[in-house]
């Protein structure tokens, strides 16, 4: 009988679930956004998507198996982001999954999120290993070097804020909605990704990536041109539609320039790697999957990012990753627990 796998994914602002069969794949999908009730806050408020979460999640675990059209008795294994994340937020999907864990008679699996995002390319596509994974997010930004299923090694991270961090925040200076990624990258288009400031490109080692002075760096910018009150906390120059274009275009130029440095540098060292993947919220950029793209036809290597429905938080990689686990019988028990 092939394997039925149940994914389970709340550790941030998503409420997911997905069903996934060996030999057919991804069944169902499905997700509530809790990004209108964050929007008015400028960011997630963790009690509130606690909240949010456990109003949910019922419903979208029933939808994720009626559009799988899949009943619980057909269910194998439960698979559960259980880290990192908002501790409030996993601890519902964690209980949740406990809870038809134990009712059911199922097998329990602990999922890492980022394990899941390494892999989310593999619900659309055959990675060849080994392969270089850049995961880009609004908590993580890191590369790293994948060997096989399950078999990943760090080989940088960011020393202080993630790059979906940096879009969020700058953002914000500039009166921009939350999440800040997509609306960037719309403002940026307008002006055809020019670099207009020349924004420091941080740390040039290849160990690490470093965000925070990006965003300092845009902030005394926007000081130095009579845009900002530091005192207020105060964008200036909200009419001024070509200064915020301007702003957006230099910001996303920077961050691409450093994603190009960085696995540039990577691939250098680990000469083996036959693919680059890209994955996480960031990933949706189309201005920064071109440049990754363009480097890896010069250096000679494939190149692999997910739809962007994947690339954001979604339950379909956890499930998927539940599944080679489950093959593994690497099963956690009923005292599994959140890891922050
Ligand atoms: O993976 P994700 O959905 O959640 C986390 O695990 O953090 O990533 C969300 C992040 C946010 O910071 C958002 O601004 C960023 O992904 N993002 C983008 C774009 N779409 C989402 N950043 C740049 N360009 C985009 N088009
Ligand atoms: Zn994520």
């Amino acid at each position: 009988m092939a394997l039925s796998i149940l994914g389970i994914e709340t550790s941030c602002d998503e409420t997911a679930s997905a069903v996934y069969r060996e030999n057919s794949g991804i069944l169902s999908n499905e997700l509530f956004s809790q990004i209108e009730l964050h929007k008015q806050f400028g960011g997630v408020v963790p009690e509130i998507a606690s909240r949010s979460h456990l109003e949910k999640i019922g419903v979208i675990v029933q939808k994720a198996l009626d559009e799988a059209n899949c009943s619980l008795k057909e269910i194998d294994v439960i698979a559960v982001t259980n880290r990192p994340g908002l501790p409030g937020s996993l601890l519902i999907g964690l209980c949740f999954a406990k809870a038809i864990a134990w009712a059911k008679q199922k097998k329990l699996i602990g999922i890492d999120h980022l394990e899941a995002h390494i892999f989310s390319p593999f619900l659309e596509y055959n990675v060849p290993f080994p392969y270089l994974c850049l995961t880009a997010s609004g908590g993580h930004t890191s590369l790293y070097f994948v060997t096989d299923f399950g078999k990943f090694q760090l080989i940088a991270q960011t020393l202080d804020d993630a790059a979906g961090e940096a879009f969020d925040k700058v953002a914000k200076l500039i009166n921009l909605p939350y999440p800040g990624g997509p609306m960037i990258e719309k403002l940026a288009q307008l002006v055809d990704f020019e670099d207009f400031f020349s924004y420091p490109r941080g740390t040039s080692q290849v160990t690490n990536f470093s965000f925070s002075g990006l965003k300092t760096a845009v902030l005394y910018d926007l000081v130095k041109r009579n845009a900002y009150d530091l005192h207020k906390k105060q964008f200036l120059k909200d009419m001024d539609e070509r200064l915020k274009q301007q702003v957006a275009s230099s910001l996303l130029v920077a961050i691409g320039d450093i994603f190009v440095q960085k696995v540039n540098d990577a691939l250098k060292q680990h000469s083996s790697a036959k693919a680059l993947t890209f994955v996480g919220g960031v990933a949706c950029n189309a201005y920064l999957k071109q440049r990754l793209h363009d480097l890896c036809t010069k250096e000679n290597c494939s190149f692999f990012t997910p739809s962007p429905h994947f690339c954001t938080d979604n339950a379909a990689m956890v499930a998927f990753v539940g599944y080679y686990k489950a093959k593994k019988k690497e099963f956690s028990d009923l005292y599994l627990d959140i890891l922050i």
